[in-house]
């Protein structure tokens, strides 16, 4: 039996006062790039002269010829074919002290640190892709899309009522009964559901009466398959939205590739597919990103907050603007001020606007991936990747004879295997001790690692993940400055934000730095932004005083 399809993952429940914690799987897990193709990687072995002038010759790739040239200084690793027999050979490297061993560590991963200048002109280069997302006549060639998501109320905590909520969007689809009560109190039951790899890229039609079967199933044990309840659809992809009950979906992200839902309503699909089971009803009420969510869980409690920021999966953000400048949003006899803008800044650089600062093992991630030369921002960022772009600057570390005396394990050459909760891990160590680190490698196969060994892979960590705490800060940065308001608060979600043990403060050090004299900021963990916050999104639009207002 499929029991990932039939079966439910795992139930949850919580209430406001936060009596059962928020259902993520082990850590990580949620995140974990389950659709990476897992296929071996080839090690490349770099001859120990050719190494040791490639770290020398590794230096800031400051602008894209400088980036491709310090490429071709050290040959990608998994592009050229060799083998562990190969790679262990290379006596020269693996024989070098353990100080020359660390100063080749910390060059080669010169390439991966971001200096305050290039941050800066990446705040000017997203800003210049959000105006053209919101612009009408530059709006179909921007890489930024900027959606007009419909929202133009934030909850005013007078939300009440029962309400269904989906969620997809990560490797888990989750159902949820969210009871919206007084004083800002909620409760809440939710299960989780297995997407299964054959569903994520099969066809639209499959997806969809997998998500009704679900459903169906969630009503029946929570006693509500009787009733006819609004639901908000959590749909986290990049949406075109037409109004708050529909939207065509543009494109897949994060490992889906399910036939026939691109330029389709999504929100149709799902009324489609419920219609042919034909057993439940419901009232679908809002389509919303994960990041809208995010924003509007937040707000019900702070009404500062303008921003949402996912940081897991996929990374994305959304914000308050101002009509006037959301060029598309053309709904006649609408007076309010505000609309939200899911910016879909994942695929910010797929014009070539981030070359000046990719490396050799973003583009190995990127040809790699099921959607190459897409979401080139979001590889650099989020969780479906951090880990593999780890995996990928050790082989080339362990090929080159510099890590682990050159002797590399079947697992650490394998695309996907080293998760993206193993760069957490190994980062929650006390500085000066390795603990985690060695579970990790031990897991990876990698028994023999001296603490030379492992204070380079937290290195490597360390590197990799600052670097994507920097570029969502460049990009919250530029969105809290175009907003121009005294103080933002950003609501963030997202399992690499939740449990990299030093995301937040990275996150807080560079934006303070980035943005203008006069505005303040925080950042605010969301709870249950894709869930509640369907709920809300759902609730805002039946609010009295809204209707009232139409
Ligand atoms: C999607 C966004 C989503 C983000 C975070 C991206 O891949 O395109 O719509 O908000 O992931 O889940």
């Amino acid at each position: 039996m499929d029991q990932e399809l039939n079966g439910a993952m795992r139930s949850v429940s919580i209430n406001s006062n936060g009596l059962a914690a928020t259902p993520h799987l082990n850590g990580h897990s949620k995140d974990e790039p389950d659709n990476v193709r897992r296929t071996a990687a080839s090690g490349g072995a770099l001859s120990a002269s050719a190494s040791a002038a490639a770290s020398a010759s590794v230096s800031k790739a400051t602008n894209a010829s400088t980036a491709a040239a310090a490429a071709r200084a050290i040959p990608a690793a998994a592009s050229s074919a060799s083998t562990a027999t190969e790679a262990t050979s290379l006596s020269g490297l693996a024989g070098a002290s353990e100080a020359e061993k660390k100063k080749m560590v910390y060059e080669l991963c010169q390439q991966l640190l971001l200096t305050d200048e290039q941050v800066q002109e990446l705040c000017y280069r997203i800003l210049h892709e959000i105006r053209r997302g919101l612009a009408k006549d530059t709006h179909p060639k921007a890489n930024v899309k900027c959606f007009v998501t419909y929202v133009q109320d934030l909850p005013n905590g007078n939300e009440r009522g029962k309400f269904l909520a989906l969620d997809l969007g990560g490797t888990n689809f989750r159902v949820l009964l969210i009871h919206l009560q007084e004083n800002n109190d909620f409760q809440m039951e939710s299960r989780i559901y297995a997407i299964p790899q054959h569903i994520m890229t099969g066809s639209g039609t499959q997806l969809f009466d997998h998500i009704a079967e679900c459903l169906s199933n969630f009503m029946a044990e929570h006693n509500v398959y009787a009733e006819r309840l609004p639901l908000g659809f959590t749909f986290s992809f990049p949406l075109r939205q037409l109004g708050l009950t529909r939207g065509l979906l543009e494109t897949w992200t994060k490992g889906f590739n399910c036939a026939g839902v691109v330029n389709e309503d999504v929100v149709q699909l799902l009324k489609d597919a419920i219609a042919r089971r034909g057993d439940v009803q419901i009232d679908v009420c809002a389509i919303l990103n994960d990041t809208t969510g995010t924003l509007m869980s937040c707000a019900w409690k702070n009404h500062n907050c303008k921003i949402g920021l996912i940081v897991g999966t996929g990374s994305n953000a959304c914000y308050v603007e101002r009509v006037e400048e959301a060029e598309l949003f053309d709904v006649e006899g609408n007076r309010k001020p505000h609309v939200l803008i899911n910016t879909e800044w994942g695929a910010f650089g797929d014009n070539g606007a981030l070359d000046f600062v990719r490396t050799e093992f973003d583009q190995d991630i990127d040809s790699h991936s099921i959607n190459p030369g897409k979401q080139t921002f979001e590889k650099m960022i989020s969780g479906m990747y951090m880990g593999e772009l780890v995996r990928l600057v050790l082989v080339k570390m362990t090929h080159a004879g510099i890590l682990f005396k050159g002797q590399d394990s079947e697992v650490l050459n394998t695309r996907g295997l080293f998760f993206t909760k193993y760069v957490s891990e190994i980062e929650a160590d006390e500085p000066g001790t390795f603990t985690n680190c060695r579970l990790v490698l031990e897991e990876l196969g990698l028994t023999n690692a001296t603490d030379g060994d492992c204070a380079n892979v937290r290195y490597i960590c360390e590197c990799v993940s600052k670097r994507a705490a920097h570029l969502v800060s460049a990009g919250i940065a530029t969105l809290i400055n175009k907003m121009d308001e005294p103080f933002v608060t950003v609501g963030v979600d997202g399992s690499v934000y939740r449990f990299h043990p030093k995301f937040h403060n990275l996150m807080v050090e560079k934006i303070t730095k980035l943005i203008k004299p006069g505005i303040t900021f925080d950042l605010m963990l969301s709870e249950d932004g894709s869930g509640r916050g369907a709920a809300l999104v759902a609730a805002v639009a039946c609010r009295e005083d809204i209707l009232n207002s139409k």
